[in-house]
């Protein structure tokens, strides 16, 4: 019940881009949120911007449309804005989402990155997802796409971790020439939960930079960091049960950082990851 709250005071904040994934497991709290506040005459569809994902033991073409259809049906809604890849591996389609054998080790799927986006291409044909993209793609994935043969659609944007501990100089460089959007996830450097979470990188919240920029502006270190990203062109989708901190983290238009507060920031890059994907 949290996540549908935590949607509908974010809509009412003035929240439109809703960051989602089947693997969440909250997609029907989502949806519900999303479709009351049509209801109350709040918003349209047309206002929100939900993104889907394709999990990775979904991989194989022929499941790529019934598993966005899945996410529909759940949401209740009749397409998502966009859908996207979310890691460049595949598992062994089935129930199980994270497959493993009798050791304990992942069951990985071969599959071939290529036909799966043919198979997002066509979902936005059929007016199921209105753009497509990918998440976790390096560059070499992503040339991968770009240099198919036959391509009909390139990936509109690439979801990876993204903020001052991790700016992703090269790959952002690299998406701007290609107008690949860059969607920054952990942008407030996650919440720190050590079952997912590299937590020998330090805290970014507690940077004395960001602390100190905020100081003069009469804002907090999270908002210093959502600024720094949306200024550099790197969305920021921050993750947050807490209504205060929603609103928090929504306050970041009546500001702009220096071309010298964007160099000091981009200079605590430790190139570091939190969310190290190991498998
Ligand atoms: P909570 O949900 O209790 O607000 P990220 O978006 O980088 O993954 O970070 C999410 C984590 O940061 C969550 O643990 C969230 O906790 C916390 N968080 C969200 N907004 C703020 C904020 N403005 N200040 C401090 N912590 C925040």
């Amino acid at each position: 019940g949290s996540c549908l709250e935590s949607v509908k005071i974010a809509i009412d904040t003035g929240y439109r881009h809703i960051d989602g994934a089947f693997v969440y497991y909250n997609e029907h709290e989502v949806g519900q949120a999303i479709r009351d506040k049509i209801a109350e005459g709040r918003i349209k569809r047309e206002d929100i911007f939900y993104c889907g994902k394709l999990w990775n033991t979904c991989h194989p073409p022929e499941l790529v449309r019934p598993t966005l259809e899945k996410t529909l049906k759940i949401l209740q809604l009749d397409y998502v804005d966009l859908y996207i890849i979310e890691l460049p591996m595949a598992f062994k389609p089935g129930d199980a989402i994270y497959p493993k054998d009798e050791n304990g080790k992942i069951i990985y799927h071969e599959t071939d990155l290529c036909a799966t986006w043919e198979a997002m291409e066509a979902c936005k044909d059929a007016g199921l997802a209105k753009s497509i993209g990918v998440s976790n793609f390096n560059r070499r994935q992503l040339e991968m796409i770009l240099n198919k043969p036959g391509l009909k659609y390139k990936p509109v944007s690439n979801q990876v971790e993204c903020h001052p501990y991790f700016t992703q100089p090269k790959l952002l460089e690299f998406c701007r020439q290609h107008d690949i959007v860059i969607v920054g996830y952990s942008p407030l450097g996650t919440s720190r939960d050590e079952t997912w979470v590299n937590v020998s990188s330090p805290p970014l919240l507690k940077d004395p930079v960001l602390n100190a920029i905020g100081k003069k502006y009469n804002k907090t270190a999270a908002q210093v960091a959502l600024r720094f990203s949306i200024q550099r062109g790197v969305v920021v989708i921050p993750k947050s049960f807490n209504p205060q901190r929603i609103r928090e983290n929504f306050q970041i238009f009546d500001f702009s950082l220096t071309e010298k507060e964007m160099k000091e920031i981009e200079a605590l890059n430790k190139n570091v990851r939190y969310v190290e994907l190991l498998m």
